[in-house]
């Protein structure tokens, strides 16, 4: 099962890396994935939503707490069978995609699947700003040493990460098991050094392959070393690490009212595009039952801060799909059944994911990152 975990999230990283186009919407990347599976393939499957029509994955969402990031296919963009599926089953929340009451959806990219989310009554949330350059001209030169890290500098790695972001939940032995995971295949972390050989810096890079954007996700400066252009100079070098893996132009998405970091960004060549905001649902009662803390307490959860147990476990599969199978209750997802839902109405033959292409997993992560409220929170998982 194992072995067809990691055969699944490979067709899922590729069907994501096909998605990305310069001159499109920044949408969800394979490094997003990538950077997930610092948890582990297991629980990255976990977090994911895939849903398929005649055998080809037509949108993929990465759910993190009551957030859904969302990716499409660009030949889904204006199809509105695919939005209103989409739409049907991110509000239905005994399909287990998003929990009950208060949620959100990144959905950068299709027409009719935004169209759809607004005249639905999904309300703007906060702006980001995504931000791309193009990596046609040279990058230049940066002011830090910057390694490429591997087993030998993975501790400085850790320690620039949990230095810039307070509540990073990155170690060594995550690393590793990030940097063993698919995506990571074509990625690269950096360190950045000043002159006394102190490690200030660090970033993550991930190519979607030759000729197609890559990201920046994260990137970070150690809290006693900013102000002293740090910042750009680990992003030139993450901007010049892709270049090297043949990306067409890096890509990053932060929050707006992070001015540091889209001052950081454009001092490091980066040009803004307009801000984009996600889509919030308000708190509405489904009439599912809400799976409170204690009953979802199995072990493999504890310490998940609270919010994040409110999402409803998944069928076996985590898939999303027309028919879905009852959903299980967290705390007893592994025999019982939660109350059958409302059959759904038949919707144009869009079908679940195979156990090959994304497979049951058990859902371990314990992690302090997922915080109550992803709008305020500086997070080193989306930038
Ligand atoms: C954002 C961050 C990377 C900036 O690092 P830094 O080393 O202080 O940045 P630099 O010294 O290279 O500054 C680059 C530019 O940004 C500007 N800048 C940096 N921090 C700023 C801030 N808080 N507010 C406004 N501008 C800021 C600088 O003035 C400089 O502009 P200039 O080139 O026009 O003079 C750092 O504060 C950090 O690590 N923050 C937490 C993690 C984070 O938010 N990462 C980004 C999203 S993943």
């Amino acid at each position: 099962m194992r072995t067809a975990t990691t055969n699944g999230l490979g067709a899922v990283v590729m069907a994501l890396a096909s998605w990305q186009r310069d001159g499109l919407p920044v949408q969800l990347h394979p490094g997003d994935l990538g950077w997930q599976e610092r948890f582990g393939a297991d629980v990255l499957a976990d977090s994911l939503r895939i849903w398929s029509r005649d055998e080809e994955i037509v949108a993929i969402g990465l759910v993190d707490g009551d957030v859904i990031r969302m990716a499409l296919a660009p030949s889904v963009d204006q199809q509105d069978d695919v939005a209103r599926v989409l739409v049907r089953d991110l509000e239905d929340s005994s399909t287990g995609v998003l929990p009950v009451g208060g949620a959100t959806v990144e959905a950068r990219f299709g027409q009719a699947f935004r169209s759809l989310l607004t005249s639905s009554g999904w309300q703007p949330d906060e702006p980001w700003t995504p931000l791309r350059r193009d990596l046609a001209p040279a990058v230049e030169d940066c002011s830090l040493r910057i390694e490429t890290v591997g087993p030998s500098h993975a501790e400085d790695r850790v320690i620039v990460q949990r230095a810039a972001f307070p509540n990073s939940t990155l170690t060594v032995d995550r690393w590793h098991t990030m940097t063993a995971g698919i995506a990571y295949q074509q990625a690269r972390c950096l360190v950045g050094y000043d002159a006394e050989g102190v490690p200030v810096a660090a970033v993550t890079v991930w190519s979607a392959g030759p000729g197609k954007p890559g990201l920046v996700e994260p990137m970070g400066v150690h809290r006693d070393h900013r102000g002293c252009g740090h910042g750009r100079s680990i992003t030139l070098a993450g901007a010049a690490a892709l270049r090297d893996l043949g990306s067409s132009s890096a890509l990053v998405a932060t929050p707006s009212s992070n001015e540091g970091a889209v001052a950081t960004y454009t001092a490091a060549g980066f040009g803004a595009d307009p801000d984009v905001t996600d889509f919030r649902r308000p708190a509405f009662d489904t009439g599912m039952r809400v799976v409170d803390r204690a009953e979802a307490a199995d072990g493999s959860n504890e310490g998940r801060p609270p919010g994040g147990l409110s999402r409803p476990a998944l069928a076996s599969g985590s898939a999303i799909n027309a028919n879905p199978q009852p959903p299980m209750l967290a705390g007893s997802r592994r025999s019982q059944p939660a109350p059958t839902a409302a059959a759904p109405t038949p919707l144009p033959n869009l079908r679940p994911p195979t156990a090959e292409s994304l497979p049951a997993a058990p859902l371990e992560c314990a992690d302090q990152l997922w915080t109550l409220d992803h709008r305020t929170a500086v997070s080193e998982r989306r930038t």
